[in-house]
C-alpha cells in the first residue's frame, strides 16, 4: 500500500495525519455490520428501539468522520433480509428510524457531496421509503465525496439468487453465451457492479459472522471484530479499525512484498 490515492483531497490528509493515519493505508471500502444495539439497550434496561436510536446518532457521526477522512465507499448492513422475522414492532421502529434518517439527513449528506445509495430487496420496504430511496439517490447521484451504501432487506444469497436469473435469462434469450459466465459477469449482475469489493468487513458486539452480508464482494476482504456494541462505536473506535487495518499484509495469494 503506497502512494496517496489523488482522490483522497488535502484536508483529508491533514485530518488522517492528526489521527495518526497513514493516508496510503486507508480502506477504500469499509464495510461495517452494525451489531449490538439491542445489547447496549438492554445493559440500562431499556427496550431494543432505544438502542436502535442510539445505533441510528453513531451512523450519523461515523458518516461525517468517514467523508471528512476522505474514505471513499462505506457500507452500512442497516438491516437484513433475515431481521424481518423479528418482532413486528420491532421492525416498525427501525422502519421508522429509517424513514426519519431519510426524511433529515440526505441534504446534510448531499452537502457532504456524499453519493447516497441502497442495496436490497427495496421492494419489501414501504411504498413512502422507496420513494425516500429514490429521491435520495436521485439528489446525490452526482456527488463525488463518499458512496454511502446502505444495505436494507439485503441477503447476499438472495443477491447471489437473483443474478443468477438474469444470467440465465440472457442466456436463454441468445444474448450471452455460457462460457461468457466469467467472475466479471457475475459480479456486474450482483447489486455491486460500480461498487470496489470492501477491503474490510468489520463487525461490532464481539459477534463473528458474516450473517449472509456481501458473501461474494468479501472474497478478500479483512475482517475486523470488535466488542464495542454498536451505539458504542465512535471516532475513536474508527481510527482503532482503520490502524488495525493499516497493519495487515493483504497478500492475495501470493507473497510478501
Ligand atoms: C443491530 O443490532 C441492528 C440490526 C440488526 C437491525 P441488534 O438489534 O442485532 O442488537 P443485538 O445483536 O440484539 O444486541
Ligand atoms: C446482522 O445482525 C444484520 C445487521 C447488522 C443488519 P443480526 O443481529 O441480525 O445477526 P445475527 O442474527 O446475530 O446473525
Ligand atoms: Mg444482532
Amino acid at each position: 500500500m503506497t502512494g496517496i490515492p489523488s482522490e483522497v483531497a488535502e484536508p483529508a490528509v491533514e485530518r488522517l495525519r492528526a489521527a495518526g493515519l497513514d493516508p496510503a493505508a486507508l480502506p477504500r471500502h469499509l464495510a461495517v455490520i452494525m451489531d449490538g444495539n439491542g445489547r447496549w439497550a438492554r445493559a440500562r434496561g431499556l427496550p431494543r428501539i432505544a438502542g436502535h436510536r442510539k445505533g441510528a446518532d453513531a451512523v450519523r457521526d461515523l458518516v461525517t468522520h468517514c467523508a471528512e477522512f476522505g474514505l471513499q465507499y462505506l457500507t452500512l448492513y442497516s438491516f437484513s433480509s433475515e431481521n424481518w422475522k423479528r418482532p413486528l414492532a420491532e421492525v416498525e421502529g427501525l422502519m421508522g428510524l429509517l424513514r426519519r434518517y431519510l426524511q433529515s439527513e440526505i441534504d446534510t449528506l448531499d452537502r457532504q457531496n456524499i453519493r447516497f445509495r441502497v442495496i436490497g430487496a427495496r421492494g419489501r420496504l414501504s411504498a413512502d421509503i422507496q420513494t425516500l430511496i429514490a429521491k435520495a439517490e436521485a439528489q446525490t447521484a452526482r456527488n463525488s465525496g463518499l458512496t454511502l451504501v446502505l444495505a436494507l432487506s439485503y441477503g447476499a444469497r438472495e443477491e447471489i439468487t437473483l443474478a443468477v436469473q438474469t444470467l440465465a435469462t440472457a442466456v436463454r434469450d441468445g444474448r450471452l453465451a455460457v462460457d461468457q459466465i466469467d467472475e466479471a459477469a457475475i459480479a456486474a449482475a450482483l447489486s455491486t457492479p460500480d461498487i470496489p469489493d470492501p477491503d474490510v468487513v468489520l463487525r461490532t458486539s464481539g459477534e463473528q459472522r458474516l450473517s449472509n452480508f456481501m458473501l461474494w464482494q468479501a472474497a478478500y476482504a479483512e475482517f475486523i471484530f470488535t466488542d464495542t456494541l454498536w451505539p458504542d462505536f465512535d471516532k475513536a473506535a474508527l481510527i482503532a479499525a482503520l490502524r488495525t487495518y493499516a497493519q495487515r499484509d493483504r497478500r492475495f495469494g501470493g507473497v510478501d512484498g
